[in-house]
């Protein structure tokens, strides 16, 4: 069956110039058929390149509305609406104008793991790659990170000339790793390299050989001469790994590094959008020019 979705989506794609973004996160025959596979960061600048007539967002819902806030005249489609971010709801709006007014030089720096609501509130969005970059080129003293409040920390500890005031958001697959699974992790394989995300817990950052976003621990294997890695992060990235590393060997902390939302998106789903147009991604204009502006700062700040 999935061979013959595979061939339609393909036909579809050309008769719709329609263009397929995947995250790392989703499964494996989605990544395998996308146009383009990357991080936050990355699918946020292919959305803003795209010559596409339709972009089909393979992830959760703050990526297609990312997508949509950049590409307004686009259709952006969703293969599963319910496909959600846990921490991307994660702020209390009324905490955003408490601290704009408690501190005069504020910037609010907003993770692009959020909505459109949080986004339009704040003065410059960030990714897991570009983050500690951003915050350190800002001109304010004071910054309230939302939504993560692990990559706020792990930002604040690399530019300690801010005062960074950190927000309780959180991410429910990566938070949910500890120390104890890591040191057995190294015990079982002391001679691997732990690889591990920003939005994980401070204990596990401390025992990392190298800290990134999704790209970038792709990238650090590539750049490698180990070959084995402990991968602190959601399970989606060792198809990439594993394709492009068959001789190196990857071992996770537990069987659950799973985000669930992510593994929504099949290849019948995205199939069914293409045909029907459905899923469409859609926004209020003057939301979607007001979050416009802390995403595009991000692009033009981390070049
Ligand atoms: P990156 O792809 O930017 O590393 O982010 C990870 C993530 O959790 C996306 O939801
Ligand atoms: Fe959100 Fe975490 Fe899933 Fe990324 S892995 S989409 S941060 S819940």
């Amino acid at each position: 069956m999935s061979s013959t979705v595979r061939e339609r989506i393909l036909q579809l794609k050309k008769e719709k110039n329609a263009v397929i973004l995947a995250h790392y996160y989703v499964a494996d025959e989605v990544q395998e058929i996308a146009d383009y596979v990357g991080d936050s960061f990355f699918l946020s600048k292919k959305a803003k390149e795209s010559e596409a007539s339709v972009i089909v967002l393979c992830g959760v819902s703050f990526m297609g509305e990312s997508a949509k806030i950049l590409n307004p005249d686009k259709l952006v489609l969703l293969p599963d609406m319910n496909a959600d971010c846990a921490m991307a709801h994660m702020v209390d709006l009324e905490n955003i104008e408490k601290v704009r007014k408690q501190y005069g030089d504020v910037a609010v720096v907003c993770y692009i793991n959020s909505t459109a609501e949080i986004k339009r509130r704040a003065d410059v969005c960030v990714t897991s790659s570009n983050a500690v970059k951003i915050v350190k080129a800002l001109p304010n003293k004071n910054i309230y990170f939302i939504p993560d409040g692990n990559l706020g920390r792990y930002v604040a500890e690399q530019v300690p000339e801010k005062n960074v005031i950190l927000n309780n958001g959180f991410c429910p697959v990566h938070h949910a790793l500890t120390l104890e699974e890591v040191r057995a992790a190294k015990m079982a394989h002391p001679a691997a390299k732990f690889l591990v995300h920003p939005e994980c817990v401070k204990e596990l950052l401390d025992e990392a050989d190298y800290i990134g976003s999704t790209s970038g621990i792709i990238k650090y294997v590539e750049d490698s001469q180990e070959t084995e890695f402990i991968i602190g992060t959601e399970i989606g990235v060792l198809y990439e790994l594993k394709n492009k590393h068959p001789e190196k060997k990857f071992y996770t902390l537990n069987e659950n590094q799973i985000c669930h939302d992510m593994k929504y998106i099949t290849l019948e789903k995205i199939y069914e959008v293409l045909v029907q147009e459905a899923n469409q991604v859609q926004m209020e204009e003057v939301c979607r020019k007001e979050a416009m502006k802390p995403l595009e700062r991000m692009l033009e700040l981390a070049k």
